[in-house]
């Protein structure tokens, strides 16, 4: 048995992807402990969830920092009050700078709601949309300074359907990363990603 993981989650809304990593932790059991959940807005949606599961939960607002290095300071600080053995960014809206990242190097997590490296950025499935691609999906990977590039964990594609709106493509996708994401984040609490050359590998269970 490994030793228990803390795990702290940051959210900017829903928090539907944070919810199924807590869902399915629990489900499954995992070695790990949901040690906070953290927003940059003190209206997301997801804090109500956290808070009804009985998670630690805290806001450090994005608006009150004029400066992006004094916003990420501060959420470091937060961040790591909880001493965190994996950060997992579930739809937070933020561009983070290069000495936060560094900070968390090989233990941040990311998921975005295309195929990377196809269509980094807002606006994905309008994106997939506009260029006519046949499959869309979600990627997971650990974050690097360089945005929506770093090394891939999981990705799901789904087929892009002829009477799609960038909706129903959501909708679609959404589905993939509560599957995804909880697998992934799985696979780092159990200790079997390593990244090298760039490139993620996943060790075979113990
Ligand atoms: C997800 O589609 C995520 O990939 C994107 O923003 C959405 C967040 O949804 N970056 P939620 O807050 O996890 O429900």
């Amino acid at each position: 048995m490994p030793a228990m993981k803390n795990i702290v989650i940051l959210i900017s809304g829903r928090g539907s992807n944070m919810q199924a990593i807590v869902e399915t932790a629990q489900a499954e059991k995992w070695p790990v402990k949901i040690a906070a959940v953290i927003s940059n807005r003190a209206d997301a949606a997801g804090l109500d969830y956290a808070a009804a599961a009985g998670i630690p939960t805290a806001v450090v607002v994005s608006k009150d920092y004029p400066e992006r290095a004094a916003f990420d300071a501060a959420l470091q600080a937060e961040i790591d009050r909880y001493a965190p053995d994996l950060v997992v960014l579930a739809g937070f809206m933020r561009i983070l700078t290069a000495p936060f990242v560094e900070h968390y190097a090989g233990r941040l997590m990311n998921i975005h709601p295309s195929l990377l490296p196809s269509f980094p950025g807002l606006a994905t499935h309008q994106q997939a949309l506009s260029f006519g691609v046949k499959v869309h999906g979600a990627t997971v990977h650990f974050v690097t300074a360089d945005l929506d590039h770093g090394p891939i964990v999981a990705q799901a594609a789904v087929p892009v359907l002829p009477d799609d709106t960038e909706h129903s493509l959501a909708e679609r996708v959404l589905e993939q990363e509560h599957v995804i994401y909880p697998r992934a984040v799985r696979w780092f609490a159990e200790g079997r990603l390593k990244i090298e050359d760039g490139r993620v590998q996943l060790a075979s269970q113990a």
